[in-house]
């Protein structure tokens, strides 16, 4: 094999694949530091977490932070630490979320709510983000506990607002937006952010790893609300439709309910928010997608934020870790069905 083989792996390897090898060695840390901050006298809180810790998260975001340190060259910083508490953080909201959104499936195996109920899961969602709280603390990197918290605030803050929306049949693009920048993007822009600060980067490092997160994150949304509706349920871990069922007002459905019929606005009302519609009538209701182009131009949204998000590490240093990291993101969005 040659030099440049050894270097440089071959293209056809997935991203997140060199991604998990660039960062495994930090990440080792990080899984042991997670399944330590788990733990707790009271069973039933390591059993739910474990549960959903071990059902096999991809981890996006921990990698995301041990990799922008890696970026600017310190590996050990704080990096684990915080790595660490961004996963607790996501782990949690997808506690509470499960329950707000009344989900029985969670990477692929019964949500924890279906297991241990309702009560429980909101109970160990708020161990778990004070755990995430006390790993950030223990760093005495006030800036960077400063980004994390401002991220919970606002991711709350866009669950809250997508909430207030459900059902909403004058949701705008801009609204959704709002919701997807807020509950999700936010997250991997503090991820990438606090990684880039424990790593050594100056403030123009840290703005371009936080734009590059913000605008992942967001074509990160933008991809999942697409495949709710195009992807098979074996693949995606959870159930086709079900944000139909739920009312939530992602941009295939606002997309469509801009350009459609009364009619066909009439058959995508019957079925927003109606728990037991049919596969029949998700179906129809994506029928209408297909004829307004709603779920391609949801995709070429994400495509956009994509190229952002790429141009965000354009001004770095050339390195192999700033080609993973551009090579995510045309993964993320590129991610099949
Ligand atoms: C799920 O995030 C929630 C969204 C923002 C769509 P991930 O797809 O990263 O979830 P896990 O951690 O890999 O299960
Ligand atoms: C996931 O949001 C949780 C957050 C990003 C807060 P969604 O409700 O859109 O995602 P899934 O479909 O449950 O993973
Ligand atoms: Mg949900
Ligand atoms: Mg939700």
């Amino acid at each position: 094999m040659s030099v440049l083989h050894q270097i440089k792996p071959a293209p056809s390897v997935n991203p997140v694949e060199r991604l998990m090898a660039a960062t495994a060695e930090d990440m080792a840390r990080v899984n042991a530091l997670i399944l330590d901050r788990a733990r707790s006298h009271v069973d039933m809180v390591p059993e739910l977490a474990r549960y959903l810790i071990d059902s096999g998260g991809k981890r996006l975001r921990p990698m995301l932070t041990v990799a922008a340190a890696q970026l600017f060259g310190q590996s050990q910083g704080h990096a684990v630490n915080f790595a660490a508490a961004v996963e607790f953080m996501h782990n949690a909201t997808l506690l509470h979320d499960d329950v707000v959104d009344e989900s029985d499936m969670r990477r692929g195996k019964p949500a924890a709510r279906m297991v241990w109920g309702n009560k429980a899961s909101i109970l160990v969602g708020d161990f778990l983000l004070g755990q995430a709280f006390m790993m950030m603390v223990e760093t005495g990197n006030v800036a960077a506990l400063g980004v994390l918290s401002s991220a919970s605030a606002v991711m709350a803050e866009g669950e809250v607002f997508q909430l207030a929306k459900t059902g909403d049949l004058n949701t705008s693009a801009e609204d959704y937006a709002e919701v997807i920048r807020a509950k999700t993007a936010v997250l991997f822009e503090a991820a990438c952010r606090v990684g880039a600060m424990s790593g050594g980067a100056d403030a123009s490092g840290c703005d371009a790893l936080g734009r590059y997160g913000l605008e992942l994150g967001n074509a990160f949304q933008l991809v999942d609300d697409a495949l709710d509706y195009g992807g098979q349920s074996g693949t995606l871990g959870k159930n086709v439709g079900d944000d139909l069922r739920e009312g939530k007002m992602t941009l295939p459905v606002i997309l469509a309910l801009q350009a459609a019929s009364d009619s066909e606005k009439a058959i995508i009302a019957a079925a927003l928010g109606k728990a037991d519609a049919t596969d029949l009538e998700v179906h129809q209701v994506v029928a209408i997608f297909g004829k307004y182009d709603t779920l391609n131009r949801t995709l070429a949204k994400a495509h956009e934020h994509a190229a952002a998000a790429i141009a965000a590490l354009a001004g770095l240093p050339d390195s192999e870790m700033k080609t993973i990291l551009a090579d995510v993101v045309e993964h993320s969005v590129g991610r099949a069905s």
